[in-house]
């Protein structure tokens, strides 16, 4: 009986020290805390989304050309509006740090076909003499992949391919140079 009376007294501080610890309405207690960490928790998710979002660059073309001009497979080509001799052509690409066009596969040839137009463009090719090899402008040989119509020094891109005439005559032009590569390569989107 008087065990039993002491256990209930022990029981009735525990709890009373128990509640005095959290306060006379622990119900709104937990439910002040439950809200909280619910706040906490949305405000870190969007955190956590936005810095996601930061952090992941927009896929962007790899290549870099100028704009009026057209990248492809790591160049930057720009069809001409006037026209001009050979040699004339060529300083023209120079001074937009380009050259006349040098194809290094039939890709860039195909791919230079279907822009040209109907109009026969000039492209980065010559010879000094009709018994001589074909040249690039960047001092590259042609390579058995390509033939050249014609036996004049400069080559033009006509509708049937490669051909070549006079360099005096007066053609469009193709200028090629190396497009600017992004810095993250793993980010972009080849084109
Ligand atoms: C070539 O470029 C120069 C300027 O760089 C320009 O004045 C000239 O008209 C161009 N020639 C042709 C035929 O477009
Ligand atoms: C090419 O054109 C330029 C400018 O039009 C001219 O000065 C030059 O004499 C021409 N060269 C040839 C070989 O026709």
């Amino acid at each position: 009986m008087r065990r039993a009376q002491r256990d209930g007294e022990m029981v009735a501080v525990l709890m009373w020290g128990h509640g005095a610890a959290q306060g006379p309405s622990r119900g709104a207690c937990v439910t002040f805390q439950l809200t909280m960490a619910a706040v906490f928790t949305v405000l870190l998710i969007t955190a956590v989304a936005f810095a996601v979002q930061a952090f992941q660059p927009h896929p962007q073309p790899c290549a870099q050309c100028p704009f009026d001009w057209i990248g492809f497979r790591g160049k930057c080509y720009y069809f001409s509006e006037d026209e001009s001799n050979w040699t004339s052509s060529q300083n023209n690409c120079s001074a937009l740090g380009a050259s006349l066009a040098v194809f290094d596969s039939a890709e860039d040839l195909s791919f230079t076909m279907r822009h040209k137009g109907s109009s026969p463009h000039w492209v980065g090719l010559s010879r000094e003499g009709k018994e001589h090899p074909w040249e690039w402008v960047n001092r590259s040989p042609l390579s058995h992949l390509f033939q050249v119509q014609g036996d004049g020094l400069c080559a033009y891109l006509g509708d049937a391919g490669l051909s070549s005439s006079h360099c005096s005559a007066r053609r469009n032009w193709v200028c090629t140079k190396p497009a600017l590569q992004k810095p993250r390569k793993n980010f972009c989107i080849s084109t």
